[in-house]
């Protein structure tokens, strides 16, 4: 039995959707409880509901086969895990953005707030930037409103958030989306499951 981790939530559902037409549905998904494992001995797969930012550490682990991971996640963590497949959903873009009214002053060091630590280190160390990182686990978007920093960097889809709280975007750089990830050991060992899987999801992308 291959075990899969998904991300819990929309993603999450979307993925299983792709799955579950790909043969791969499992009875009792959508039901409304707090399970977080779902098998189908039928066909041979465990479903594991994981925080979106834990799948790849399921997956590298060993705790599970395969697994829905954005590749936003999967910058961040530098995860040592076989990145099979690019699902073309949940696409965004990895941003900087600011106030509206922001203008940058390149001699004084940049204050940026992020949930991507490393992402946001190795995008201004590119560029030898000067940096001092705030690191923040959700709404970022508050810091450079309240002065706690100059600039965000985010993930930003629809810019809805940027746009509700009069930020800017400054600089795109990087696209983002759904991958399917493999665990080394388990693709060595269960290659024809897992590749077989990786093409019928393959099939289902629109
Ligand atoms: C993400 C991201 C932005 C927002 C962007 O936050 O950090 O805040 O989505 O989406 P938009 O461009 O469509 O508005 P998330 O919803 O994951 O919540 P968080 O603030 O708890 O990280």
């Amino acid at each position: 039995m291959l075990t899969i981790a998904l991300p819990k939530g929309r993603l999450g559902d979307k993925v299983y959707d792709m799955l579950a037409a790909a043969g791969y549905d499992c009875p009792g998904y959508y039901d409304k409880n707090r399970k977080l494992v779902f098998e189908s001995p039928e066909n041979n797969v465990r479903y594991l509901l994981v925080k979106p930012s834990d799948v790849a550490i399921y997956v590298e682990h060993h705790a599970a086969d395969v697994g829905i991971v954005g590749k936003d996640i999967l910058l961040e963590q530098g995860s040592d895990v076989y990145e099979l497949l690019d699902l073309k959903i949940g696409k965004c873009r990895m941003c900087v953005a600011a106030p509206e009214d922001y203008v940058e002053d390149k001699d004084r060091t940049l204050r940026v707030a992020t949930k991507y630590v490393n992402v946001a280190k190795e995008f201004y160390g590119g560029r030898n930037r000067a940096i001092e990182i705030i690191k923040l686990n959700g709404s970022i978007e508050l810091a450079p409103i309240l002065g706690l920093t100059d600039v965000i960097v985010d993930i930003v889809e629809t810019g809805g958030t940027i746009k509700e709280n009069h930020l800017k975007v400054i600089e795109e750089f990087k696209d983002i989306s759904a991958r399917f990830i493999a665990n080394k050991t388990s693709f060595k060992f269960e290659n024809e499951i897992i590749t077989d899987m990786m093409n019928k999801l393959g099939e289902q992308i629109k």
